[in-house]
């Protein structure tokens, strides 16, 4: 059994930040002793240097291994050149027990919104997927910007500008769950064989409507997964149990 806890969008600053909501989250995350947490971008508001240093804190608060990608809001303000410096690579890959890969893509540019992964990043995955397949690993790709439009969301702007290639390849691949963040808006999408998953905003106050701040949580066994959507006010939401043979 794998337990993945799935957080994003913190937005670290002084002005889109609740450090109270934080916290507990730190309580929460830390009593349910995953194996990893998966950081899918919007460390912080505006990318400064200032705010990531107060990010490391935040994450060093977290007792477990942790991997992290940027998001749109980390490349502002060359952000993407600190987040190398105190948070680590932008794209990386990691594997676990011979059995699980993890790939994070960089899908932030600097100073755009919009998501983009390129060719020789698209490239470099597509190896990657290719051991893991070669392995019958069970495969995650992370990356900030959403793949699929998410539903009540407002007006598509931020879609990856190359969602198309990029949805080929990781159906190609038969990847097992695809992880993403910055709509704010949890949500998950079955496709062929892969679960497209969203999380909500863990800690920000830019929230739509009557949205809460949530992650998702992970539970992959070697016959199923069990995706559950955490609210901050220990609400637990099961958004489904898939059977492994048939992702
Ligand atoms: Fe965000
Ligand atoms: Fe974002």
């Amino acid at each position: 059994m794998t337990v993945i806890a799935h957080i994003s969008d913190l937005h670290v600053s002084n002005n889109a930040f609740d450090d109270e909501v934080y916290l507990e989250v730190v309580n929460q995350v830390n009593a349910l002793e995953p194996d990893m947490v998966i950081v899918t971008g919007d460390i912080t508001d505006h990318g400064y240097y200032s705010e990531f240093h107060k990010a490391t804190e935040y994450l060093s608060m977290i007792n477990y291994p942790l991997f992290a990608v940027p998001g749109n809001h980390d490349a502002r303000n060359v952000g993407y050149e600190t987040f190398e410096e105190l948070i680590g690579e932008r794209s990386w890959v990691l594997t676990k027990d011979d059995n699980l890969t993890v790939v994070g893509l960089d899908s932030s540019g600097p100073d755009v919104d919009k998501g983009h992964i390129g060719r020789p990043q698209q490239l470099w995955m597509e190896n990657e997927l290719d051991k893991s397949l070669n392995n019958s690993n069970f495969s995650i790709v992370a990356m900030h910007h959403h793949v699929i439009p998410v539903p009540k969301t407002g007006r598509e702007r931020n879609v990856l500008s190359d969602a198309g290639d990029i949805l080929q390849s990781l159906i190609n691949h038969d990847v097992n769950m695809v992880i993403c963040g910055h709509k704010h808006v949890p949500h998950l999408w079955r496709m062929e064989n892969t679960l497209f998953i969203n999380a909500g905003s863990v800690s920000s106050i830019k929230l739509r409507g009557n949205d809460k701040n949530s992650y998702n949580t992970y539970h992959i066994s070697d016959n199923h997964i069990d995706v559950i959507l955490n609210h901050i006010n220990g609400e637990k939401i099961f958004l489904g149990k898939f059977n492994r043979d048939q992702l």
